[in-house]
């Protein structure tokens, strides 16, 4: 059966950062509504929105407290109503994020289950430990211990596997699967087209006596992966889940946030016969070098290098073993990491042909709203800008190391997911169009993406998205058969087919001119970044440039 999302094309648009349709300096649900023509001009055909319901934003809108309302921030259900109808008369799907792990320790099941230890809510949550002992030595994701004191003082913990304020579901209970089923089922009955299950890999958790084996055996806490990611029971409790959002909403988008998955796990949650999700987002992807890492101090805000062999080899490995399965997802950014531009493109030719080379692969891609436009990451010069311990950890090490507090908080500003997450630039006015007061998100533009400009720039890297968008939408680039065709370091060629159609797509990863050889029947260009020359399959192409060549059909 062929479905809307086989072809889909998502946008991904971090809300609190596109349009401010009210002046308070956050993006809003109005303000994406007035955007619907740019979306639609840009060609794609499906947005996804990160969390708008009611949340303390302790994580900006991952900690829901209530799953029914919309945060006021954001706007009203009418608004929500209003974009879905507006994005559905462009020819635009809707996902929504759907937090399922955790809720916001606000929201009102876990209020009760702290008023009251015999609430029936206290099995919501995972309370465990006695006596103000800790269970085990698991780790947070966001640091620290995954285990917080229950504030009502019966000497348990509860967990939490991102911030203390984000306390996780027990997915054990059937209770709490029925709960989040409810959650969903209320939005597609409003006319969604998706859902994007964030950190669903996470629901179960090994038995809590365990701690994590360490070297020392001191009590410093782990993150204990192997314990809380991707367990056998995470299929169990969403197969009836998924089957049933599949049965009631067939035409329903099941998009599964799956960070640490390795590509037979992602078989494992994408194959039909598993009744679970139709793909997955895996943070796999990318390796980075740690040759130019700095051993005196962590290495977890420096800048790497990608690893593009080791890249090269997993794409090659995802779109083999997904074909006749699912469709891999094909991104460059989200919003939990550096932007393509700051992280891996050094220039503008080198981002649309880093482009190229993912999302005419075999899937679907995901743009990150700003990436069209080549745009970086903010640069914050104080690391209160940052809201985050371990980056004031980093920054500290950093110094004591000899680095200046100038170059680390820079390094981070370059590294870390919040600078990632600015404002939308429009026009070149003062807050860029997006906001006529400060932007909730302050950092200083390192470049000068804005879309009015690009817009009006045929060679803008908006336009190349525009065209590469466009054939992105023929059935060769979405259906045909992929195989790579060079394995060195310095391209990355490989080839469609669908039928007698065949393309070529070729992308030097080199500051320098490279030469290969292609078969001379490629001559017809389709899309082209930077500068080549083809002569009777002699390829040239300038630094880091790229090219899209058809077969000449015959006659
Ligand atoms: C996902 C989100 C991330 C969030 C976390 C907790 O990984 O992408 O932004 O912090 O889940 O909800
Ligand atoms: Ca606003």
């Amino acid at each position: 059966m062929k479905h809307w999302y086989d072809h889909a094309i998502i946008y991904q648009i971090y809300p609190k950062s596109f349009q401010d349709s009210n002046n308070d300096g956050i993006g809003d649900l109005n303000g994406i509504r007035k955007r619907i023509p740019y979306l639609k001009k840009l060609g794609i055909n499906a947005v996804w929105l990160n969390p708008v319901f009611v949340s303390p934003q302790v994580d900006n809108g991952y900690d829901v407290s209530n799953y029914f309302a919309i945060d006021s921030h954001m706007g009203t259900m009418q608004d929500m109503e209003n974009l879905i109808h507006d994005l559905h008369q462009a020819g635009i799907h809707v996902i929504m994020d759907f937090v399922l792990n955790h809720t916001s320790d606000q929201h009102p099941w876990f209020q009760d289950a702290i008023k009251d230890p015999n609430s029936i809510y206290r099995d919501y949550y995972i309370f465990a430990g006695h006596d103000n002992q800790r269970p085990n030595n698991w780790g947070s994701f966001f640091g620290g211990s995954v285990w917080q004191a229950d504030p009502a003082n019966t000497g348990q913990f509860y967990f939490h596997l991102f911030d203390k304020r984000m306390p996780d579901l027990n997915w054990k209970n059937p209770e709490v699967r029925h709960a989040m089923l409810e959650v969903a089922e209320y939005w597609l009955k409003k006319g969604i087209d998706g859902l994007r299950l964030d950190a669903f890999i996470h629901i179960a958790k090994a038995d809590l006596r365990q701690s994590y084996p360490t070297k020392n055996n001191s009590s410093k806490p782990v993150v204990a992966e192997p314990f809380f990611a991707n367990l056998p029971q995470v299929q169990e409790w969403l197969r009836p889940f998924c089957e049933r959002i599949k049965q009631d909403y067939p035409e329903c988008l099941l998009l599964g946030e799956a960070a640490s998955a390795n590509v037979n796990l992602a078989v494992d949650y994408t194959t039909k016969r598993n009744h679970l999700m139709d793909s997955v987002i895996t943070f796999r992807y990318f390796t980075e070098k740690d040759d130019d890492v700095n051993k005196d101090f962590p290495a977890n805000y420096q800048p790497k290098q990608l690893d593009m062999t080791a890249f090269k080899q997993n794409q090659t490995v995802w779109q083999q073993t997904l074909a006749g399965i699912s469709r891999p997802v094909l991104y460059w950014g989200n919003h939990d990491m550096a932007r393509l531009r700051t992280r891996v493109a050094k220039n503008n030719v080198e981002a649309e042909s880093l482009a190229m080379l993912m999302y005419l692969q075999r899937g679907i891609p995901i743009i990150y709203y700003g990436e069209e436009l080549g745009l970086q990451n903010l640069k914050f010069d104080k690391v209160e800008q940052f809201n985050d311990k371990t980056v004031k950890d980093f920054v500290q090490a950093a110094q004591d190391a000899g680095l200046s507090y100038e170059d680390a908080v820079e390094m981070a500003s370059q590294t870390h997911k919040l600078p990632a997450r600015g404002p939308m630039p429009w026009n070149n006015e003062q807050y860029h169009g997006f906001s006529s007061v400060t932007p909730w998100l302050d950092g200083e533009k390192r470049d000068q993406a804005c879309v009015v400009e690009e817009e009006n720039n045929l060679e803008s890297v908006l336009n190349f998205y525009k065209k590469m968008i466009a054939l992105k939408k023929e059935p060769l680039f979405q259906d045909g058969n992929y195989y790579m065709l060079a394995t060195d370091e310095k391209s990355y060629i490989y080839q469609r087919k669908l039928g007698d159609e065949e393309a070529i797509v070729a992308v030097s990863l080199s500051s320098e001119k490279e030469q290969v050889t292609i078969p001379t029947v490629f001559n017809n260009e389709l899309l082209k970044a930077g500068q080549y020359n083809l002569n009777n399959g002699n390829l040239t192409l300038m630094p880091y440039a790229g090219v899209v060549l058809k077969k000449q059909s015959k006659e």
